[in-house]
Order: C-alpha cells, then sequence, then structure tokens
C-alpha cells in the first residue's frame, strides 16, 4: 500500500485527500492519502515518518510550508526561491522538498491561454496582489515562469518592497517592483493575479480599493487564487466590467496533479483531479 498525507493545522476540510484518491484509483495503484492535523511542535517528527517505505510522502499546509525548510535534505530551485514547501517526497529515505503550488498557477494559467504568446507587447506585466506566502509562489510564476515584469501590489508596501527587492540582481528574465495602484501601467497589464487573503473573513475589504478593472486592457484575465467562495466579490467586479474571472481551482487541482506525479511518476489528467473537487464545492 502506497501512503501519502496532508499535514496541516487545522487539517479536517482539505479538499486533498478526495483528489489523491480520485488519482490513485485512475491510475490503478493500491494507495492511501490521509489528512493528519499535525501542531506545529510535532512538525519534525511527523515529517521524519515520511523517510519509511512505502510512504511517498506529503503535502503541507497551513502552518507548515515554511517551517519544515530546516527538517529536509534537498529542496527544489521553486521551494527554495519562494521559501515554502507544499510537497515532500520520499526518495529512498530522503526528504526532498518540492514547491508544486508555483508551477500548479503556471499550468491552471496556461489552460486559460494566458501563457506565452512570443510577443512581449502582448504578454504585458503581470499584477500580484499580496505580498504573503500565496505571492510569493504567484510572483515566482510570473517572473520565472511566465518570463514577465510583475508588480506587487500589497496593504503594507514594505513587505511588497522586501518581496520585489528579493528578486533584484536575480538572474529572471522580468523585473519585479513594488507598487501603488496610481504607478501601474493598466493599459499593458493582461493579467492580475489575487494572492491576498483580503475579503476571506470579511467582504466589505478588498486589496483593490476604488479600482476599476475597465482600466484593464482587452482581453485580460483577473485569476483569483481564492476557491472558497467559488465567487469572490473582485472576480464579480471584473466580470461586471467585462473582463474574465477565474477562481484558484484549476491552481489547486494542477498543484495536486504536480505531487502527485512526483510522488507515483503516473501524469494524471488534471481532470481527475477537477472532478474529485466539483464533487465536493
Ligand atoms: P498567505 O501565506 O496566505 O499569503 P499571509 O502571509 O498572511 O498569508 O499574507 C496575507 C496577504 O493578504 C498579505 O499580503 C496581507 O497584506 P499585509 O502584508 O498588508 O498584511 C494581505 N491582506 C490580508 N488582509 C488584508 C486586508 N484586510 N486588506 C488588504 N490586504 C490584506
Amino acid at each position: 500500500l502506497l501512503r501519502a498525507f496532508l499535514y496541516a493545522d487545522p487539517a479536517a476540510h482539505s479538499l486533498s485527500p478526495a483528489m489523491h484518491r480520485a488519482a490513485f484509483a485512475w491510475a490503478g495503484l493500491r494507495g492511501d492519502y490521509e489528512a493528519r492535523r499535525v501542531p506545529p511542535a510535532e512538525l519534525p517528527a511527523a515529517l521524519a515518518q515520511l523517510r519509511e517505505p512505502g510512504v511517498l510522502g506529503a503535502n503541507l499546509s497551513l502552518p507548515h510550508k515554511e517551517a519544515a525548510l530546516a527538517y529536509l535534505d534537498d529542496l527544489s530551485a521553486a521551494a527554495r526561491a519562494i521559501g515554502a514547501v507544499n510537497t515532500v517526497v520520499n526518495r529512498e529515505g530522503r526528504l526532498f522538498g518540492d514547491n508544486t503550488d508555483a508551477p500548479g498557477l503556471f499550468d491552471a494559467l496556461l489552460d486559460l491561454g494566458a501563457g506565452r504568446t512570443g510577443d512581449r507587447e502582448m504578454e504585458g506585466p503581470v499584477v500580484v496582489l499580496g505580498a504573503g506566502g500565496a505571492a510569493r509562489a504567484a510572483v515566482y510564476t510570473a517572473l520565472i515562469l511566465l518570463e514577465r515584469d510583475v508588480f506587487i501590489v500589497n496593504r503594507t508596501r514594505a513587505r511588497a518592497e522586501e518581496l520585489a527587492a528579493f528578486w533584484q540582481n536575480g538572474d529572471a528574465e522580468g523585473q519585479a517592483w513594488a507598487a501603488d495602484l496610481s504607478e501601474i501601467p493598466w493599459s499593458k497589464v493582461r493579467l492580475i493575479v489575487n494572492a491576498s487573503s483580503a475579503g476571506l473573513s470579511n467582504p466589505a475589504e478588498t486589496p483593490l480599493p476604488g479600482f476599476d478593472f475597465a482600466a484593464l486592457a482587452p482581453g485580460a484575465l483577473f485569476y483569483d487564487m481564492v476557491y472558497k467562495p467559488r465567487e469572490t466579490r473582485l472576480m464579480r467586479d471584473a466580470r461586471a466590467a467585462g473582463v474574465r474571472a477565474e477562481n484558484g481551482l484549476g491552481m489547486l487541482a494542477h498543484q495536486a496533479r504536480l505531487a502527485f506525479l512526483a510522488w507515483t511518476g503516473a501524469d494524471v489528467p488534471v481532470g481527475v483531479f477537477l472532478g474529485a473537487l466539483e464533487e465536493r464545492c
């Protein structure tokens, strides 16, 4: 029996078991995926258990994505740059830390036609809302995977400056800047990614106060990493202005697909993961 886990706290309402169980079934593998509540103090011991034979690895979620780095043997370039691990792979007793959130977002954006066109003018800069952990992954996606310039907008500008500074003097194709809404050349922007948690607990709050989606170029995409609720206030605002808006279910499905691929070598179609999500939300 192949085993994989989610380590999180809380872990009860995770959608990951449904997705990975569907993937095991589709791939014809005898496996199980279990969500375990792991309080922070128990993380080192829980990670050590992943070294056992028959254990594929684990997904990590709040509050472990950053804390786990210290306990792993190797890290992918993405995990290192983002400073967060969402997927641990047991490689014959050595623990490899990866981050499938950023390539998961990338693949979700490709599905939506927001990839490279070969025409830099047509691609335009990306705006990332937020400067926390989710935003670090979104900036990696935009700079390294999409090879675009990025404007980082955050309530606390200093955190946006810090995130942009991390990428200065790197070998990224594009450049990252912290910006206020008024500093962004909106008519060139074709992609906005919301990686802020504003509005999640209080719908009256927004990371884009007073912003008019009509300022965007035609054909622009607003991608909200939020998937609960399936339609956010910002998505409604975007659609009301004629801008395409999508929620984070595609990213959630793709990050799971990429984790499953890293564990098993089976490239299960993203539709299998999306189907499991559809049944549950
Ligand atoms: P995560 O790891 O999910 O990204 P986080 O590190 O706590 O979580 O980051 C939350 C992000 O949402 C931050 O960018 C935060 O802005 P600040 O850096 O100014 O705190 C943003 N955010 C949360 N609540 C917000 C609100 N009410 N208005 C604007 N931004 C908010």
